[in-house]
C-alpha cells in the first residue's frame, strides 16, 4: 500500500518549498509530491513580474508595503496576516537566494527593484521578466537532490481520503488521511495514505475563456477540499490582469507584465488617448482591479475588444529588461517602436480559496494549504501585484514549521478502501465533456467576469446546477482525466457564483452593476500620501 509521511499536491513554488523544507528537516521521513502534468507546469512557471519584498530600507519600509497591501485589498485584508507576511519577506527571499535563484542586480550588486501597480515604492525583486521560471527551475533542481522526496508527475488527484467524526468522538472534526489519484498514463486509480497532506494546487484561471493561467489551473485543490467539507471563502474575488495578449487566440493568453507599465508604458484607447487618469490619479499604476475595470469600461463604451499598451518611448529598454515579452511581440510581427501592443484583461488569480490559519492549517485536520489555492487573509478583495509568490513562500514556511512540530504525533491511518476502476469515456462522452468545458468557460467570462449583474449570476447558477447533475451522472463508474477536471471546474465555478451572490457590496475585484456603489467607487481608491 503506497504511503507517505507528508503528501504535497502541486509543484509550484508553494508545494516545492514545503516539500524541500520538510524533506530536509526529516531526512528519514517519506515525502511525496504529486503533480498533474510535467513538474514545471504550474502558475509559478508563468509568473513574470517578481516578488514584492522590502529590501531597500532607506527608501522603503514595512509600513509602506503593509499600507499598499491593505489599500489594494480594499478593506478586506486580515491586517495581522499582512504584517506577518511583510515582516518575514526578506528572510524567505534570502532562502531563495541561498538555494541559487539569481535575482537581477545593479552594477553595484544591489538587488534591482521594479515597480508595479498599487506599490508606492520600487520593491519587486525579479529575474528579468521570467522570475517564476527561474525560481521553479532552481527549486526543482534542489528537490531532486533530496533522496527522501519522491516526485510523481502526470497524476491527477480525484479526491481526498477523509474520516468523518464518529458519534463517540464527536468533538473531533473531519480529518484527512491521503488521496485517491489517477495515473494519467496508465489510467490506474490508486490510494496514497499519508499522515498529513498539503494542498498547493495553484489557481483556477481555466474556469474562464481568457486567462493567463496554464491549462492545469482548474481549481483542483479548492474543489476537492470543498467536497471534503473544508471552509472556502472569498471566491468572488477573481483578479483579472489588465494586460494580456488576448487577441492572438492562444490559451493561456500571453501576459504583458505589469512591470512594463511600472517601467513607463502607457495605456491608450483606439483614439490614442491615454485614459487611465480619468479613472484614478495613479493612472496606469493604480491597483490591478481598478485598471482592469477601467479597461473593461473603455472597451464597453467603444465596442472594441482591446486597448493598447504604448511602449514606443521605452522600446529601446525592452530587449534587455523584458526579453521574453520583447521576443514574443517580435514573433507576432509587432514593431514596438511603431505600434502599441493590443491588450485586454484576462482571468489571472483567485484571491480567495481554502481557508487557512497562520500555520497553513485548513478546517480539516491534517490538511494544510498554501499558495494560490489558500485563502490566508493577505489579499482581501484584491491582491497587490507580486504579493502572490511572496504569500506562497511565507505560507509554505508556515506549513513546514507546523508540520515539523506535529508530524511525530500524527498517526498514519491505512484503510482498505475500494479502489474505483477507471473506465474510458466513450468518444461521444468525451466530446460532450470537452464541449461543456468550452461553453462553461465562455459563460463564466460573459456573466461572471469583471462586471457582473444579478441576472447574469442567477442565470449562471442555474446552468451550473444542470451541468453538475449531468456530469455527476456521467462520472458514475468512470474515472477520467478530462471528466475530473470538468468536475473541478464546475465546483469552483459554483463557489465563485454562490459567493458572488452573497456579496451585497462592491469591493476590490468584485463589481456588480446592480449593487450600491462602494464608498470609493466607481473607480477611486484612497491614494497614499
Ligand atoms: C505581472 O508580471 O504583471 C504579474 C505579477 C503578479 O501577478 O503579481
Amino acid at each position: 500500500m503506497p504511503v507517505a509521511d507528508v503528501l504535497v499536491v502541486g509543484s509550484g513554488i508553494a508545494g516545492l518549498l514545503a516539500a524541500i523544507k520538510i524533506g530536509e528537516h526529516f531526512p528519514s521521513r517519506k515525502i511525496c509530491v504529486i503533480t498533474k502534468n510535467e513538474a514545471a507546469e504550474s502558475n509559478t512557471q508563468y509568473a513574470q513580474g517578481g516578488i514584492s519584498v522590502v529590501t531597500d530600507f532607506l527608501n522603503d519600509s514595512f509600513d509602506s508595503h503593509i499600507k499598499d497591501t491593505l489599500i489594494a485589498g480594499d478593506g478586506l485584508c486580515d491586517e495581522e496576516v499582512v504584517r506577518f507576511v511583510v515582516a518575514q519577506a526578506y528572510d524567505r527571499l534570502e532562502e531563495l537566494i541561498a538555494y541559487g535563484v539569481k535575482f537581477d542586480r545593479d552594477s553595484e550588486g544591489r538587488l534591482s527593484l521594479a515597480k508595479e501597480g498599487g506599490h508606492h515604492r520600487n520593491r519587486i525583486v525579479h529575474c528579468k521578466d521570467a522570475t517564476g521560471a527561474s525560481v521553479s527551475s532552481v527549486l526543482l533542481q534542489k528537490l531532486a537532490t533530496l533522496p527522501n522526496v519522491t516526485l510523481l508527475t502526470n497524476q491527477i488527484v480525484i479526491d481526498l481520503i477523509t474520516r468523518q467524526p464518529t458519534a463517540w468522538h464527536s468533538r473531533a472534526g473531519t480529518s484527512c488521511h491521503g488521496v485517491t489519484l489517477l495515473d494519467c498514463a496508465s489510467s490506474k486509480v490508486s490510494n496514497i495514505f499519508s499522515r498529513t497532506t498539503i494542498l498547493a494546487t495553484g489557481g483556477l484561471g481555466q474556469v474562464y475563456e481568457t486567462t493567463t493561467n496554464p491549462l492545469v489551473a482548474t481549481g483542483d485543490g479548492i474543489a476537492m477540499a470543498w467536497r471534503a467539507g473544508a471552509e472556502v471563502s472569498n471566491m468572488e474575488f477573481i483578479q483579472f490582469h489588465p494586460t494580456a495578449l488576448t487577441s492572438f487566440g492562444s490559451n493561456p493568453c500571453f501576459l504583458i507584465s505589469e512591470a512594463v507599465r511600472g517601467h513607463g508604458a502607457h495605456l491608450i484607447n483606439q483614439l490614442g488617448e491615454r485614459f487611465m487618469f480619468k479613472y484614478h490619479p495613479d493612472g496606469e499604476l493604480a491597483c490591478r482591479d481598478v485598471v482592469a475595470r477601467a479597461i473593461a469600461m473603455e472597451m464597453n463604451v467603444s465596442g472594441d475588444s482591446e486597448v493598447y499598451l504604448d511602449c514606443a518611448h521605452i522600446a529601446h529598454h525592452l530587449p534587455d529588461k523584458f526579453p521574453t515579452i520583447y521576443q514574443k511581440c517580435v514573433s507576432l510581427g509587432l514593431d514596438l517602436y511603431l505600434e502599441p501592443i493590443p491588450v485586454a484583461p484576462a482571468a489571472h488569480y483567485v484571491c480567495g480559496g481554502v481557508d487557512v490559519d497562520m500555520e497553513g492549517r485548513t478546517t480539516i485536520e491534517n490538511l494544510y494549504a498554501c499558495g494560490e489555492c489558500a485563502n490566508t487573509g493577505l489579499h482581501g478583495a484584491n491582491r497587490l501585484a507580486s504579493n502572490s509568490l511572496l504569500e506562497a513562500m511565507v505560507f509554505a514556511h508556515s506549513c513546514y514549521q507546523d508540520i515539523a512540530r506535529r508530524l511525530d504525533n500524527i498517526p498514519l491511518r491505512i484503510e482498505s478502501l475500494e479502489v474505483k476502476t477507471s473506465q474510458p469515456l466513450q468518444a461521444a462522452e468525451r466530446t460532450l465533456v470537452l464541449q461543456t468545458r468550452a461553453s462553461l468557460r465562455k459563460l463564466m467570462t460573459e456573466q461572471v467576469g469583471i462586471i457582473r449583474s444579478e441576472k447574469g449570476l442567477q442565470l449562471t447558477k442555474t446552468c451550473l446546477a444542470e451541468l453538475s447533475k449531468l456530469i455527476s451522472k456521467l462520472a458514475t463508474g468512470i474515472v477520467d482525466f478530462d471528466l475530473q477536471e470538468l468536475r473541478n471546474i464546475i465546483d469552483v465555478a459554483q463557489l465563485i457564483v454562490d459567493q458572488s451572490l452573497k456579496r451585497q457590496q462592491n469591493c476590490g475585484a468584485y463589481f456588480n452593476i446592480d449593487h450600491e456603489v462602494h464608498s470609493h467607487f466607481p473607480l477611486e481608491r484612497v491614494v497614499q500620501d
